[in-house]
């Protein structure tokens, strides 16, 4: 059995709510409601479910790094402020932008010291609740990722300049004051300053989308369109395979992440310049330009789309997933073609809108 077929089962298993592989003390996902009979009938005909699964559950919280109030408040400024990159140009917010989602606007990023970084900004709405973070899943913990953010391309401070730079930060004497509050024994380090900008990730939050309402039983929350575009995810799209609610990928249900070849930045390239994506992670053939499962709440906000940024609008990336992505030695087999007609891709990109998150990351006072 390849790796893809084994996720494939995995991803089906979280699908049918198993629950195998659930993240510790996260509450499992409720059943996803069997695909309907005939994708066919009237869309009146769909009714709030309360199989809908909206419950984001309890989010992990590590240890060693409890949420308080004052940590949170500190981490906002941080993610928010310049002055932590390496030439005062980007903050964490520069990539992670309102207007784009909280993805980044440029298909592929541009770091610190106007460095080409080599993959898309995603959403970075729950992402509390993953267990692995980045597209290929290289990271176990937000504080890790935003240590590696920080140090790496796209803040470009280097690893080991993240002490002066801590340093820096100290001297301002707002920060040595919050500092000296929140973590009274550590001061100003490079671990606190991250473990502050975690702790302030675990606050974004998204559960009151128009899906969300109409899972809890408001019908009035979606459209008939939206309805109709909801049906054919759940059932002749084959997309909650993949892209399984409440998080609308099932990466956030296994501790390891979820990663699937679809195609993406294969296309016209030479194999030695293909993003080998999960491949790099776990050295295993079957991972080969294999990427983490995108959750798509705010997606309609958030184009460009995948890993490489290289579809511009919407209806194009749903017209790609559905018609079974890009030829290539790995594709997955999980991804078939569809054959949906454009009615039902546009239902579809219409029932991605009701998975915008109504709120935004506010702008902090900064010291
Ligand atoms: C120059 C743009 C840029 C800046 C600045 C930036 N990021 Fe990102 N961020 C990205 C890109 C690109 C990725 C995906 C990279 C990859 O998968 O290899 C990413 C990924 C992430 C992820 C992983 C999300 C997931 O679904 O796995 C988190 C969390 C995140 N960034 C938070 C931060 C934090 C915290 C900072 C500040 C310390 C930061 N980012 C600064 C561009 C940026
Ligand atoms: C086999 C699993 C699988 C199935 C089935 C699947 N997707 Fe995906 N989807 C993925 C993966 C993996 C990516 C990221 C690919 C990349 O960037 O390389 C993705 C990316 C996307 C994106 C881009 C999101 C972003 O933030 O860039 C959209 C939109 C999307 N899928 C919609 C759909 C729709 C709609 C369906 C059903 C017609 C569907 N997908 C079916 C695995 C799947």
């Amino acid at each position: 059995m390849t790796l893809n077929a084994r996720w494939t089962s995995l991803a089906l298993g979280i699908a049918a709510a198993s629950g195998a592989a659930a993240c510790n003390d996260k509450k499992k996902p409720e059943a996803v409601p069997p695909p309907p009979a005939t994708t066919t009938q009237a869309a009146t005909d769909v009714k709030p479910k309360v199989e809908l699964p909206h419950d984001l559950g309890k989010m992990p919280i590590p240890e060693d790094n409890p949420q308080t109030d004052a940590k949170v408040a500190l981490g906002h400024q941080l993610f928010f402020d310049k002055r932590l990159s390496a030439d005062g140009s980007r903050s964490c917010y520069s990539c992670h932008l309102n207007e784009d989602g909280n993805g980044g606007k440029e298909p592929k990023a541009i770091g610190a010291l106007n460095k080409q970084l080599p993959r898309h900004s995603p959403v970075i709405w729950n992402v509390g609740y993953l267990g692995a973070f980045y597209w290929d899943g290289r990271s176990a913990s937000l504080e890790d990722q935003a240590t590696a953010a920080w140090a790496g391309g796209n803040m470009g401070v280097g690893k080991d300049n993240l002490d002066k730079k801590a340093a820096e930060i100290e001297k301002i004497s707002e920060y040595k004051k919050q500092f000296g509050e929140v973590f009274p024994k550590e001061g100003v380090t490079p671990a606190t300053i991250v473990k502050a900008i975690a702790a302030y990730e675990r606050t974004l939050v998204c559960d009151d989308t128009a899906y969300d309402k109409y899972a809890k039983g408001d019908d009035s929350a979606l459209s008939q369109q939206q309805k109709a575009g909801l049906e054919l995810f759940l059932g002749k799209g084959g997309c909650t395979v993949c892209h399984t609610p409440p998080f609308f990928s099932s990466a956030f249900s296994v501790k390891e992440g979820v990663y699937f070849n679809t195609g993406l930045g294969t296309k016209d390239k030479k194999e030695e310049d293909v993003d080998v994506g999960r491949q790099a992670v776990t050295k295993k053939d079957g991972d080969w330009a294999a990427f983490k499962i995108p959750s798509l709440r705010n997606v309609a906000k958030s184009a460009p789309y995948f890993h490489d940024g290289s579809v511009a609008s919407l209806e194009e990336a749903v017209r790609l997933m559905a018609a079974g992505g890009l030829k290539n030695k790995n594709l997955t087999p999980v991804l078939t073609d569809k054959k949906l007609t454009d009615e039902e891709i546009k239902s579809i990109v219409q029932f991605l809108s009701a998975l915008d998150c109504n709120k935004s990351l506010e702008e902090p006072k900064l010291p």
